[in-house]
């Protein structure tokens, strides 16, 4: 069944540890859904701050120990062009909050590539996630959970307002976002292949741009775009991000 006609699930969650618990929790159930019907799970992390205090959850108990790390494959949405252990580097900003935090290392870690020609690299991750999605399914990009921050112009990864819309790429090399520098993205069509879709979104400074695509669902604001068909689409917000915004109906609160 075509999910688009549903309206995407708003959960409004305290502000903190306890929004970033529950988005830890959202992965670990993707994950663990994948590894059950599939044999192994398939993540696709964001970059920013927002996510850091997700990361700081999964790297402590309990997740720590009941997140399936030697089945599950992570990916990330976007990556800037800087080395892995610049402050900016969205691998290198998971693998400190996070991976390195681990008892044991997590074998199946795929970053973007960082270095060299922007073009190539988008080339490269997008042969490697071809070859990725034939050797573990139907060869289309189907995650088991994508994890996107939104910006307060309506981007999310590194998809931005303006830029071209409706590549068949998976992967494209751009310009732009804060800060201003080269990046790669997955594209629009990958990210709508996604079987879950979670935003995450904490913050005052996001409420505008929430109720904007919540309530309108401006289609030029990139973010408004990401709706898996196949796919849910959930909003993890948080009192703040949600405090403009008029539910229709109660969202969950956590
Ligand atoms: C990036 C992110 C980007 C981010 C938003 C929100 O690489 O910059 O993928 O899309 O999610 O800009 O960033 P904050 O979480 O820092 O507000």
């Amino acid at each position: 069944m075509n999910t688009r006609e549903k309206n995407p699930a708003v959960v409004i969650a305290q502000t903190g540890q306890p929004q970033a618990r529950q988005a830890a929790r959202m992965l670990y159930q993707a994950a663990s859904a994948g590894c059950r019907q599939r044999g192994l799970g398939c993540l696709a992390l964001s970059g920013g701050s927002t996510p850091q205090a997700l990361f700081a959850e999964l790297a402590r108990e309990p997740l720590a120990a009941s997140f399936p790390w030697h089945r599950t494959h992570f990916f990330w949405v976007d990556e800037r062009m800087v080395p892995y252990e610049h402050p900016h580097s969205n691998y290198g900003t998971a693998r400190r909050i996070l991976f390195d935090r681990l008892p044991e290392p997590v074998p199946n870690l795929h970053p973007m590539p960082s270095d060299g020609d922007p073009k190539d690299a988008a080339e490269r991750y997008e042969q490697l996630l071809r070859s990725f999605f034939r050797k573990h399914g139907s060869g289309r990009p189907i995650f088991d959970a994508v994890l996107l921050g939104l910006g307060a112009d309506g981007h999310t990864a590194s998809l931005f307002p303006g830029a071209g819309r409706g590549s068949e790429r998976w992967v494209q090399a751009v310009q732009g976002g804060d800060p201003p520098v080269i990046r790669l993205t997955l594209t629009e069509m990958v990210l709508n292949h996604a079987r879950a879709v979670i935003f995450l979104v904490s913050g005052r400074r996001k409420a505008g741009i929430v109720q904007r695509i919540l309530e309108g669902g401006d289609q030029n604001l990139p973010a408004a775009r990401i709706r898996p068909p196949r796919g849910s689409t959930t909003w993890l917000l948080d009192r703040q991000s949600a405090s403009l915004w008029h539910a229709k109906g109660t969202p969950a609160v956590e």
